[in-house]
């Protein structure tokens, strides 16, 4: 290859008027045409689309290509497009380079059309000599385990786990609590059928209990996750239920001799249960257990009565938690969510006055199957209410008071709920509190219209507070009518506080251990909210139901059909083809120091350091995050389609003219690049000195990278990535820091600012951020003198000089090897 005459074709997208609006692309095209190895430069309208595509194929063909730049939107959106159509011209994908020069430029510079053009070259010229450099690449070929995990039990993990078993697929799911059913198990009906929640929802749990691909280990959790998409590895911890619910019969005898009462969850504590209980009794797996952290003890066993009660011996009151390991190929994560909880901020007096409930609570009071069986009655004299008001959003779209989003189902329920008070109490009052009502989907509007036909008054405006009649108990709620401007008064039997819905207090965990993001919501975060909604950016794992936002019934099972389909697609496959991007190791070079094995977040890197036999690459496990690279001192790692030449490449031609104008920045594919592309999608405009230079992780950023900026010229330079905590490649971004820490006190010790060296963690959904940190960047830029930019080129220089004649590999070794 090496030999090869470079033959490259730029082809420079106008997208329509969304990057020709603001580049002049006929420039950006002619520039490209004078750049070294460039055979061909084209301009497309669209080359993405089918016109553009076959055009790009009959250039390769014609003039015999070699490399392809495509100049046009982000490669997060289209690389993969592009890769297939340059293999379908007979071309190797990875011999393509894709650059933005839509969300990184036209769209972020939309009224200064001659810097957009200036920066769109430069972002042409970036990508060219990267181009040039460019190796064909193969894509590893890794087999699948055709089994899968679902992660909770709710009515999404249900419906995911029954469509991928009826495919043929082993399913685990997991569910931490004793029985599967999740929130809508708690409903009295649901909206807008008005139908039994218990009773549709029921039938499939039990399809669940006895489906002969389905494994469930309910009360239990996933602890640890290791591998990748394909061929996951999951340790389970089943929880001792104390019961063996494979023998129990559901006698209840042991509950009946339980000598310990507790408040019952199901029915919202307005009931009890025993510490040996069953979850409710639809419970699947239909078997008791034992609540061990209340039992009167089991070191030495305090009481044991339920044991002698229990005719079929199932009871084992010392039994232990147990680990299972299980292997699949893609993981399902439908862990829900968790509704808000008035108390924290005792909302309405929540905690004060007895007759302010929640909407959860309301379920459970009017529900056949609730404590009161279904007969509606007030908490504190047990009396029907006739009057009774509804509050909307709480905990929803405020800044100050929960959380800023819509929580998408409250309307609908309290609609639906007016409607079951009426069905039970024609004559009762009902006034809902709103701010608006959002009845969008399918058959809402008809059972809002139901609803105020029935009777249901609709108040626009939030009460300020609720007093109390601390005689009858009655609530007395002030509140201004937005429609008629009037200050209005209402005496009131019972407030129902229409709660909102919030990401689960576990997630942080789950996402831990998964290695997952979150939007500012809270919820989980997609690989595209659009394009690939039920993807979570790592392989392999999709979401279903409200871990990924606040969603009703129906949207919960459509996005489980989904999250199965995509799922059932990998573990169809026998095999899949896996990333070319890994490392290589150069033996003659390495000189077995272990560095890399200690760095790799994934245990790819394999040393046997007194042997010093080089370090050996587990390819099927490397992620491609580049840290080792990064990290090796000897220069013996090569990251492959991120070659350190690649990279220095793209620095020199960046910086080539007027580098005392330019901001080096280096973006990490999942984290600061994408929040760079929302920045764009959102128009959000900043100055256009900033150029971009994407790597897959920050962990992959060589200190050498940005001494070469400086030496070069660059006043600033930008290191950035996801969060901490975040980073795609488990923990690689913590090398990145360590290594940003060592580079400020280099510099300093150079006698350069420190400061001229940022380091930033961006999230994808930080675009507002993005666009801010590059105005800063900018601000600073014009602070670095001319002085300083000459003197820093100047000691970087000399000092590379030197290391290159006596490499200093003893002192950076220590220090990576310190950790
Ligand atoms: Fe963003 Fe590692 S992937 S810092």
């Amino acid at each position: 290859m090496a030999e090869e005459e470079l033959r490259i074709g730029v082809f420079v997208c106008d997208c329509g008027l969304n990057i020709a609006g603001s580049v002049d692309t006929e420039e950006v095209r002619l520039s490209a045409e004078k750049l070294p190895d460039v055979t061909v430069s084209v301009r497309n309208r669209y080359t993405c689309a089918d016109p553009g595509q076959a055009e790009i194929k009959r250039y390769i063909k014609e003039y015999n290509l070699n490399r392809v730049v495509v100049a046009s939107c982000t490669p997060r959106l289209h690389e993969s497009t592009f890769r297939k159509c340059v293999e379908d011209a007979g071309l190797n994908p990875y011999l393509l380079e894709m650059t933005s020069i839509r969300e990184h430029c036209s769209w972020v510079h939309l009224y200064d059309r001659e810097s957009a053009t200036k920066k769109a070259k430069d972002i042409v010229k970036i990508a060219v000599a990267r181009a040039r450099l460019l190796q064909p690449q193969h894509e590893m070929e890794i087999p699948v385990t055709d089994a899968a995990l679902v992660i909770g039990g709710g009515v999404a993990g249900i419906q995911a786990a029954l469509d991928l078993a009826d495919a043929g697929h082993q399913v685990y799911l997991v569910e931490e609590k004793p029985s599967i059913g999740g929130i809508m198990a708690e409903l009295d009906k649901t909206f807008p059928t008005m139908d039994c929640s218990i009773c549709v929802l029921g039938p499939k749990m039990m399809d669940v209990g006895r489906h002969p691909r389905i494994n469930l280990m309910d009360y239990s959790t996933v602890e640890s996750v290791s591998g990748y998409v394909g061929n996951f590895k999951v340790r389970i911890r089943r929880k001792a239920r104390y019961v063996d619910e494979t023998v129990c019969n559901v006698c209840g005898k042991c509950a009946e001799v339980c000598p310990v009462v507790l408040p019952d969850e199901f029915q919202q504590g307005f009931s009890s249960r025993k510490a040996a209980y069953i979850a409710f009794p639809q419970a699947v797996p239909s078997a008791f257990l034992i609540d061990m952290e209340h039992c009167l003890g089991n070191k030495p066993v305090a009481c044991a009565k339920c044991m002698d009660a229990c005719e079929k011996k199932c009871i084992d009151l010392h039994a232990q938690d147990r680990i299972t390991e299980v292997e699949v190929g893609a993981i399902i994560v439908a862990t829900g969510m968790d509704v808000y909880d008035p108390a924290q901020l005792d909302e309405y007096g929540y905690t004060l006055f007895e007759n302010v409930i929640t909407s959860m609570e309301f379920e459970r009071l009017i529900c056949g199957g609730g404590p009161t069986e279904g007969h509606l009655v007030r908490p504190s004299d047990h009396k029907t209410p006739k009057r009774i008001g509804f509050i909307q959003c709480v905990g929803s779209r405020t800044e100050n008071r929960g959380n800023p989003y819509c929580s998408n189902v409250c309307c609908m329920n309290t609609v639906k709920d007016s409607l079951l008070i009426k069905e039970h109490d024609p004559e009762a009052e009902i006034v809902v509190f709103y701010m608006d009502i959002r009845a969008f989907g399918k058959g809402f509007e008809d059972l809002l219209r139901r609803s105020r036909d029935a009777g249901v008054r609709y108040i626009r405006g939030l009460p300020g507070e609720i007093r109390e009649d601390p005689v009858t108990k009655n609530l007395l709620v002030k509140v201004e009518n937005t429609t008629t401007s009037r200050i209005e008064q209402y005496d009131l039997d019972m407030v129902v506080l229409s709660v909102g819905m919030e990401p689960k207090a576990s997630l942080k965990k789950l996402m831990s251990v998964l290695n997952l993001s979150q939007t500012s919501d809270g919820f989980l975060m997609e690989a595209h909210p659009k394009l690939r909604p039920v993807d979570a950016p790592t392989p392999g794992i999709f979401y279903a139901g409200c871990v990924e936002a606040p969603k009703d019934i129906k949207d919960s099972v459509t996005q489980a059909g989904a999250a199965a389909a995509r799922s059932s697609i990998l573990l169809n496959s026998a095999v899949l083809k896996g990333e070319a991007i890994k490392a290589i190791v150069d033996l003659e070079k390495c000189n077995s120091c272990g560095v890399c094995a200690r760095v790799c977040p994934y245990g790819a890197m394999k040393v046997d350091i007194k042997a010093k036999s080089g370090a050996q690459v587990v390819a099927a496990a490397c992620a491609g995050c580049g840290t080792c690279a990064a990290e090796c001192r000897f220069d013996a790692i090569t990251m492959q389609h991120f070659s350190d030449a690649q990279v220095l490449a793209q620095i020199e031609a960046a910086l080539e003219n007027d580098p005392e104008q330019k901001i080096i920045t280096f973006l990490c594919n999942w984290c600061s690049y994408a929040a760079g592309d929302l920045a764009g999608v959102s128009r959000m405009q900043f100055p256009p000195n900033n150029r971009f230079i994407r790597t897959m992780c920050s962990g992959r950023v060589d200190e050498s990278f940005i001494l070469r900026a400086f030496e070069k010229g660059a006043p600033v330079v930008l290191l950035s990535g996801c969060h901490l905590g975040d980073c795609h490649y488990i923990s690689a971004n913590h090398w990145t820091m360590r290594r940003a820490d060592k580079l400020w006190n280099k510099l300093e010790k150079l006698g350069i600012r420190p400061e001229r060296l940022q380091l930033e963690w961006i999230s994808a959904a930080e675009g507002a951020r993005f666009a801010q940190i590059m105005r800063e960047l900018e601000e600073m830029r014009q602070k670095v003198t001319v002085d300083e930019m000459a003197y820093g080129r100047k000691v970087i220089a000399e000092q590379r000089r030197k290391a290159e004649k006596e490499p200093e590999v003893e002192d950076e070794l220590t220090d990576a090897a310190k950790v």
